[in-house]
């Protein structure tokens, strides 16, 4: 049985087009369809491109987004609408509820850019973690896949791939390496956990 997907984004989703062309011509093909993105933000290109893949999109209101308990309770009410089996994080910035948690528990996956449990945490996002590796010397960081518990970063880990830090890496260069790393194991992670499911 096809798994179905549902992915939430914030952002430019280049991590949920990965998926989704995963579902349509890598290795989810036949395994997985993403039948649902829903945006935080409703000028993510993200939702442009989900529907050009005829994929039902739903953008958060202004009006809901101020208010974390209702924009849970909005999102689970769209996820329980329809039959979903895996929530994929691409990006999202908002919390998600104990809830939502509980509902789906262990299948709500996350991709961060790092070593996890290194440079995870409140605040550590986007640029601020390939800095903060830099800064720190690191030689190696790498992409995360984890599940979603009530922490930040804190659930277990599904999937990592390494990526060697350069002496002449800026912050940019190595959030370019580490994006490209995440694009290829986001999907194998899915692969994984749905192997688990069955
Ligand atoms: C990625 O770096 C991911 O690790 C983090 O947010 C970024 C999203 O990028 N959680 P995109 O929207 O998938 O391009």
């Amino acid at each position: 049985m096809i798994k179905h997907i549902a992915i939430l984004v914030s952002g430019n989703g280049s991590n949920m087009r990965a998926i989704i062309n995963a579902t349509k011509r890598g290795i989810l093909k036949k395994i997985a369809k993403v039948i649902l993105v829903i945006s935080s933000n409703p000028t993510a290109y993200a939702i442009k491109y989900a529907e050009c893949e005829n994929i039902s999109t739903i953008c958060v209101r202004n009006s809901e987004l101020k208010n974390e308990n209702f924009l849970n309770c909005m999102i689970l009410r769209e996820l329980q609408n329809i039959k979903v089996d895996i929530i994929c994080l691409a990006g999202y910035t908002r919390i998600i509820s104990r809830n939502l948690i509980d509902t789906y528990h262990n299948r709500i996956l996350n991709i961060h850019p790092s070593l996890l449990p290194k440079f995870g945490g409140k605040g550590m996002y986007g640029i601020r973690v390939h800095k903060a590796v830099i800064e720190s010397r690191e030689t190696k960081s790498g992409a995360t896949v984890h599940f979603v518990d009530e922490g930040y970063d804190t659930g277990s880990i599904i999937m990592q791939q390494e990526v060697k830090v350069l002496k002449t890496d800026t912050p940019n260069d190595l959030a370019n390496r580490v994006l490209n790393v995440e694009h290829e194991i986001y999907p194998k992670a899915i692969k994984k956990i749905i192997e688990n499911l069955k």
